[in-house]
């Protein structure tokens, strides 16, 4: 079986769908074979890679009323099961099925084709985040760079910690992942000092970090990944290397 990521926090605006395009696109560059899910209602990713209207979205996987194969679309050399607004539809009979933790880990307990799978999450930790870290072996936490950001990060750690004691003893925490970091300014040095004095985040930050670049803002809204987009841009460079630390990470250990 491949590496399962979850991709999550339960803020909006943080670079979970940034992260899990780029860094699927880096991985793919990297011809490693790439399976990307949306998880999250609003369909952000799903959008992102023009995969509008499609009848065949992880709400009905879940629910076994489509096959897995029948879910897989195509986009950039990735594979990609999209979502829909209609998953808020989905999640309510999820969330009245037995056993509803467990759906996304049972569909890929059937598939041995991806040496990557990232998930993407809602803003929230409901049950298709939960399902994400059941599903998972890592999860990485993208965080924007600023003051206070940590907030609320130890919840998303005692959540995680609670999944990997009660239903997944696999699951590891990746990393936290810096996005639209600035370490050159006075404003990232000051989110440095804060960081390296705050124990929930000491050891468990990549060495890896995305800085602030509007063409990653850009590449999205044409639906392209950074490397298609604008592959000499910094989002680009900090993408490649943020997913060779992951990969040398995997081999370390
Ligand atoms: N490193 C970055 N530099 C500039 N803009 C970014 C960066 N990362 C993400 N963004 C933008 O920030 C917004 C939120 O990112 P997104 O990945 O959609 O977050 P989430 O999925 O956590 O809600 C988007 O408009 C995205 O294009
Ligand atoms: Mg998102």
């Amino acid at each position: 079986m491949g590496k399962l990521i979850s991709v999550i926090n339960n803020k909006g605006g943080t670079g979970k769908t940034t992260t899990v395009l780029n860094l699927g696109a880096a991985l793919k560059k990297m011809k490693y074979k790439v399976l990307l899910i949306d998880l999250d209602s609003q369909c952000n990713l799903t959008n992102s890679l023009h995969l509008t209207n499609i009848k065949n979205h992880v709400g009905e996987l879940l629910l076994e009323k489509c096959a897995m194969e029948n879910c897989i679309h195509q986009a950039e050399g990735m594979d990609v099961i999209p979502s829909s607004p209609n998953l808020l539809d989905f999640e309510y009979m999820i969330n009245n099925e037995p056993g509803r933790e467990f759906l996304l880990r049972e569909v890929l307990n059937k598939t041995n084709s991806y040496d990557f799978v990232l998930m993407d999450c809602p803003p929230s930790m409901g049950t298709l985040s939960i399902n994400s870290l059941v599903a998972a072996n890592q999860y990485i936490v993208p965080m924007q760079a600023e003051n206070f950001a940590f907030i609320g990060l130890d919840r998303i750690l005692q959540t995680a910690e609670k999944v990997q004691k009660r239903m997944n003893t696999e699951l590891a925490l990746a990393g936290i992942l810096f996005i639209k970091y600035q370490p050159r300014t006075k404003f990232g040095q000051a989110v440095l000092t804060n960081i390296t004095e705050n124990n929930l985040l000491k050891n468990k930050l990549f060495n890896a970090y995305i800085r602030q670049d509007i063409m990653l803002m850009e590449a999205t809204a044409f639906g392209q990944s950074i490397f298609e987009y604008a592959p000499k841009s910094r989002g680009a460079f900090d993408y490649f290397t943020f997913a060779k630390e992951l990969v040398a990470n995997y081999e370390k250990n």
